[in-house]
């Protein structure tokens, strides 16, 4: 059942780094000029989105305000992302715009943290070609990060580094700032034990660890005070959720814990490895009332020569019965995957079983990626790596399908009366309000902004390529 024990962050470390921020209250208000405001950008994925929710939350509680771009700040963090190269590149080319601002604004502190951190190859670059940035710190120690602004403005030179080499801990407790919003999302475990041969995320954010159950609870009903009505519960492989407890509590036994939490109407979770995702889990999203009818289910690839290169664990058969089996105890079941080309020795045969794949599943909709080398990973050292242009030209063909299909699954809503929870006015035209079918399909629609965090029915009269328009019934 458990491998090892998951180590919480102790309480009265997380109220050690309060009392700094305490401390930096004060003293960074001392100076009216120069600590007002900060700047967080995020690259990735969720959890890097919630760790920088809990970086505002600190910033915050410091007494600092959010600035509208770099050059406004005083403060900078780039919370950063290394999944896939095009990320860490960007990364770079900021880092390189920020020494002109930081050459007119001596005082300004520019900090990265975040998954490409845990990586030391990346940290010696920095060292080397950035060292105009201040701070350094990792994705075990994002905690800390009063403590560490704390001691760079003690010392203020040179860039201070402070990057753990660890499985990884649960913190609690933290400060945090979430936008008043009708959906939220909730991380109920951290890391991966899976080690997918292309893969960086079990290098850089350690093994897999679970959150209580309890502190999972307590969160959830506090975002019901806020006012959120859907939450949508993250983990790398969700489906291992409790292997580090010592008693037996599953992922479909946390599913009807929260389906009982009141004020909840939706509740959604990403993501699932195939490999482990158990009948129980299955009969949950299909008994349990707020549980809806939506798996991610990131496949990768469609060849089952590539799928063991890649460390998946399952066939290209597997995966479709297990879809078979979806598809007959989910009624309405959509589901979406994340899909890769040019894996290291890719032929035009094992493409041909992706795009055969997809025809089969049909899926609502696809992430896709370009297969791009991450430093340290097993495919990293394989053989044949794929030309850019082969790769290229096959993500196309790719699109192409995976677009089609989605259109088609749209096109078959014409006149159907689909459930929506109501999330807010369109970005595009405020006279607009949107939301979300329980199958995630996102619905535009005329109405009044009283309807918001409500669940209606919407007549969809009007299905387009990655959306339904409707009318309020
Ligand atoms: N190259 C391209 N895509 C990748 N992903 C993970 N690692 C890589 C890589 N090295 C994709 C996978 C994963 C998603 C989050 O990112 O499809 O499911
Ligand atoms: Fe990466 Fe595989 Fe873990 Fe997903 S399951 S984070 S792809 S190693």
């Amino acid at each position: 059942m458990s491998e090892r024990k998951s180590i919480k962050v102790k309480h009265e470390e997380i109220l050690r780094q309060q009392q700094f921020i305490n401390e930096l209250r004060t003293l960074l208000s001392e100076d009216e000029t120069k600590y007002k405001k900060y700047y967080i950008v995020t690259w990735g994925c969720q959890m890097n989105e919630h760790d920088s929710e809990n970086l505002t939350g600190m910033f915050d509680l410091m007494g600092l305000t959010p600035g509208e771009n770099e050059e406004d700040a005083d403060i900078i963090i780039y919370n950063t992302c290394a999944v896939r190269e095009n990320a860490e590149l960007k990364v770079y080319g900021n880092l390189s715009h920020l020494k002109k601002i930081k050459k007119i604004k001596e005082h300004l502190v520019i900090a990265v943290c975040g998954c490409m951190m845990q990586q030391s190859h990346i940290v010696d670059e920095i060292k080397k070609k950035y060292p105009h940035v201040s701070l350094v710190f990792g994705t075990h120690n994002l905690y800390k990060f009063p403590e560490l602004l704390t001691n760079f403005l003690s010392s203020n030179q040179g860039t201070l580094i402070d990057v753990w080499d660890i499985d990884g801990r649960i913190v609690e407790g933290l400060p945090t700032y979430r936008k008043k919003e009708v959906k939220s999302f909730v991380n109920i475990m951290y890391g991966c034990n899976n080690f997918c041969s292309y893969c960086i995320v079990p290098y850089t954010r350690g093994r897999e660890r679970s959150r209580e159950p309890k502190d999972i609870v307590t969160e959830v009903e506090s975002l019901v005070k806020d006012g959120v009505k859907e939450i949508t519960l993250l983990g790398q492989n969700v489906n291992s959720y409790g292997n580090t407890f010592e008693q037996s509590y599953t992922f479909a036994d946390l599913l009807k814990t929260l389906n009982d939490v009141d004020g909840i109407k939706r509740i959604r979770f990403m993501t699932s490895h195939p490999k482990d995702i158990s009948d129980d889990v299955i009969d949950a999203i299909a008994n349990l009332p707020k549980v809806c009818e939506s798996i991610h289910l990131p496949v990768q690839a469609g060849s089952t020569r590539v799928l063991k290169a890649m460390n998946r664990n399952y066939t290209k058969e597997d995966y479709l019965s297990l879809i078979k089996k979806i598809k007959s105890k989910i009624k309405d079941v959509a589901l979406t995957t994340d899909i890769m080309v040019g894996f290291p020795g890719e032929s035009e045969e094992d493409f041909l079983d992706t795009l055969d794949l997809i025809n089969e599943v049909r899926y609502d909709s696809a992430f896709m990626f370009i297969y791009s080398v991450r430093k340290g990973t097993v495919a990293e050292n394989m053989e044949n790596h794929i030309e850019e242009s082969v790769k290229k030209e096959r993500f196309h063909r790719l699109l192409e399908k995976t677009n089609e299909i989605a259109r088609e699954i749209n096109a078959s809503y014409k006149d159907k009366v689909v459930e929506v929870l109501v999330e807010g006015k369109s970005k595009k035209d405020p006279n607009i309000l949107t939301g979300r079918t329980r199958q995630n399909k996102l619905v535009n629609f005329k109405g009044d902004e009283s309807l918001i965090g409500d669940i209606i029915n919407i007549k969809v009269t009007d299905p387009k390529s990655f959306s339904l328009n409707g009318i309020v019934l």
